[in-house]
């Protein structure tokens, strides 16, 4: 794993963005998995500016997202489908046939699951994943069980992620209890993770994610055995972990 270390949020995006961007000049016709939350969102932004600069263009990328609430249309303002959307498809010039998303009004969402394994398969993979991680430790929607679940299943939201996410909705009771997410085995079979983080709420997770045992009690652990991983966080999000961990890992 490298970890990079970084001043602030602005700072963890512009890295993350560098990240994803040689890899987008790399490969042009990379297959990019995205993420949602607040993490990613200036990453999402440093990617845009560059674009609108000319110096980035996603016209052969595809992309694969993680997760999607279940019962949300496209367009309402808080599906995930909605946030990428606006945050970072319409700003670039990513053909929209070319961006998935799990359908979250699916008539049968287990054949959504399914379908959406189908694809992965299809496409071989991602070739980067962005991640950000829950403050339970779960990464997509991959919420803490007793067992990691290796394909694209419908999840029980957790109390803990509904009151999370609840920043978003008019209220608690507004957030989806269910949710379509990647599992385990997708995240783990791409070739490069890229997790961001930042701020101090994160920073017992992060220890105990990276730090602590393998359990899928804390699903983003897993990412310990991955070969490919490369950990952004801001000073305050990194603050659990030793300087002589953090200087194990970097370069
Ligand atoms: C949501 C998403 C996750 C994301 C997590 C953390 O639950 N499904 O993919 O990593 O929130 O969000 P944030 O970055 O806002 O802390």
């Amino acid at each position: 794993m490298r970890i990079y270390e970084e001043a602030d949020y602005a700072a963890v995006s512009r890295r993350a963005a560098n990240l994803i961007s040689a890899e987008v000049i790399r490969r042009p016709d990379c297959v990019l998995g995205l993420a949602t939350g607040s993490s990613p969102i200036g990453t999402y932004r440093q990617l845009i500016a560059w674009h609108r600069q000319g110096d980035l263009s996603f016209k052969e990328v595809t992309t694969v997202n993680l997760d999607e609430y279940l019962c949300l249309a496209p367009n309402h303002s808080q599906s995930y489908r909605y946030f990428m959307q606006e945050e970072f498809f319409n700003h670039i010039d990513i053909k929209p046939e070319n961006t998935y998303v799990p359908d979250g009004l699916a008539p049968d969402p287990i054949e959504e699951c399914r379908k959406y394994d189908n694809l992965l398969r299809t496409l071989g993979g991602t070739d980067l994943q962005l991640l950000g991680i829950g403050h339970n430790g779960h990464i997509g929607f991959n919420e803490p069980g007793n067992e990691f679940v290796k394909s694209t299943h419908v999840v029980d939201l957790t109390p803990s992620t509904i009151e999370a996410n609840s920043r978003f909705f008019p209220s608690p009771s507004d957030v989806p209890r269910k949710a379509i997410t990647m599992g385990i085995g997708a995240i783990m079979s791409t070739r490069r993770v890229l997790v961001v983080v930042s701020g101090e709420d994160k920073a017992e997770i992060v220890r105990a994610a990276f730090m602590g045992p393998i359990t899928p009690k804390v699903p983003a652990s897993i990412l310990q055995i991955h070969g490919d991983v490369v950990l952004v966080g801001d000073t305050a999000a990194l603050s659990r972990l030793t300087e002589t961990e953090v200087k194990a890992c970097g370069f």
